[in-house]
């Protein structure tokens, strides 16, 4: 199963763009559709969106109610850019039927329009099936564009020669069969395309909730958002993901494995069991350091008492526990929520103290970032150096972090000459 992004422009063949997605759907791929303001004169909204089984977009400002997720994907919580999201979440894009206009503006760099953007935008391969009158075709300014397309790696998948739109004219410039536009696709994105795929991550999140009594507890404002942006990063990157998840109440990824926890000692063992086959930790879980050292059974009772005391017991540090029985390979990243200037370097103490590949730190005393919030800004302090990385989005920073374990996991070959 792959995603499949289609871009369809305007033109007479436009309508084959329903047959594409027809044929892409039944093999099990999920499509997402945008159009040219153009393609609508050609090909309805309503007949791709009700193919697709998602929303179709024409504009740049116009709001995604999917927020730029594929079918087979939970929306994000954020209203997210479409042009920047659609593309990111595709496997390929494909732009076809592909005008002489359009493929003038993507060779130049022109975005503006969605379609256009999106293709700007688009790290995974890019994939144009021309269709157009024979003179436009043939037009040099159209094959230069298309040379130019084709030297940055764009897939041009030719059109044929036959009878053309206009009656009485033949020559080149037909869309492709379909049934090649779709070949096209699939081999675009060869099984196990996704750069971590086979690649087991464990990632820790939200706060532990220590008992006082059975309905009271000590606890943190941790609400996990953080974590789980983590993994559904990693999970989009292809990785089979864990998540130990401490009293979260967000939505959940459905290729994400979750397993729910109360206590620092119920997600240690949880952590426990499953550290040894994860190939990367993620534990930015906020984990009680102190709990009650005496859980009373029942509720307590504030008659007879003007004052309670009550005495915490230190818990174990989960992560200096899994760091200290390691395998070399494995990679591992710890957090370090801290207040005030010297944030980093209790940071860079941490990631010494607990035998740590990287600890992200966050500067909890600025307002709107960290817990309970958001967005979020961080420093990832590594053996190399400290990365800054600047406020945005939980998922923009995942991204960063994941980006620093990429790193870590194949660093760069020394220069030898
Ligand atoms: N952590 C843990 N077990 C604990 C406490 C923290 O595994 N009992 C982990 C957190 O998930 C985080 C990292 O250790 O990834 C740092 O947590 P933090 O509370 O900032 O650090 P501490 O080592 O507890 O130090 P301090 O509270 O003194 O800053």
């Amino acid at each position: 199963m792959a995603r499949l992004l289609l871009g369809v422009s305007g033109g007479i063949a436009a309508y084959k763009a329903l047959e594409v997605v027809r044929l892409a759907t039944k093999a099990g791929h999920a499509v997402r559709a945008i159009q040219t303001p153009t393609a609508q004169r050609f090909v309805g909204a309503a007949s791709l969106a009700a193919l697709t089984g998602a929303p179709v977009l024409v504009g740049e400002f116009e709001r995604d109610p999917a927020r730029g997720a594929f079918p087979d994907q939970e929306p994000p919580s954020h209203d997210p850019a479409s042009h920047l999201e659609l593309v990111r979440n595709a496997d390929a894009y494909l732009i076809a039927p592909a005008s002489a206009n359009t493929i003038a503006k993507l060779a130049h760099g022109l975005a503006d329009n969605l379609l256009t953007s999106a293709a700007l935008a688009a790290t995974c391969p890019v994939l144009v099936a021309p269709a157009m009158n024979n003179h436009m075709w043939e037009h040099p300014a159209t094959q230069a564009n298309l040379s130019l397309l084709r030297s940055r790696g764009v897939t041009v998948i030719e059109p044929t020669t036959g009878a053309l739109a206009t009656k009485n004219e033949w020559g080149t410039g037909r869309l492709a069969d379909v049934a090649d536009l779709f070949a096209a696709f699939e081999a675009a994105v060869p099984t196990g395309a996704r750069p971590w795929d086979g690649l087991r991550v464990l990632v820790t999140a939200g706060g532990t909730r220590e008992p006082i009594d059975a309905v009271r507890y000590v606890g943190n404002r941790s609400s996990g958002r953080m974590g789980f942006a983590v993994a559904e990063e990693a999970a989009a990157l292809g990785a089979e993901v864990t998540v130990i998840a401490a009293n979260v109440a967000l939505p959940r990824h459905p290729g994400v494995t979750y397993v729910d926890v109360e206590t620092a000692a119920e997600l240690r063992d949880a952590c426990v069991s499953a550290f040894a086959s994860c190939d990367v930790l993620v534990m930015s879980a906020a984990v009680a350091d102190f709990r009650p050292a005496t859980a009373h059974e029942g509720k307590l009772k504030k008659t007879d008492r003007d004052e309670l005391s009550l005495v915490l017991e230190k818990t174990e540090d989960v992560l200096s526990g899994l760091a200290a029985s390691r395998r070399p390979e494995q990679t591992l990243v710890g957090f370090a929520a801290e207040h005030g200037a010297q944030a980093l370097e209790y940071g860079r103490d941490k990631l010494q103290r607990k035998g740590l590949d990287a600890v992200v730190v966050n500067d909890v005393s600025q307002p709107g970032i960290g817990f309970d919030a958001t967005d979020n800004e961080v420093t990832i302090v590594t053996a190399a150096g400290d990365d800054a990385v600047p406020r945005g989005t939980k998922a923009e920073v995942a991204r960063a972090i994941l980006a620093t374990v990429d790193r870590l996991r194949s660093p760069v070959p020394e220069d030898v000459s």
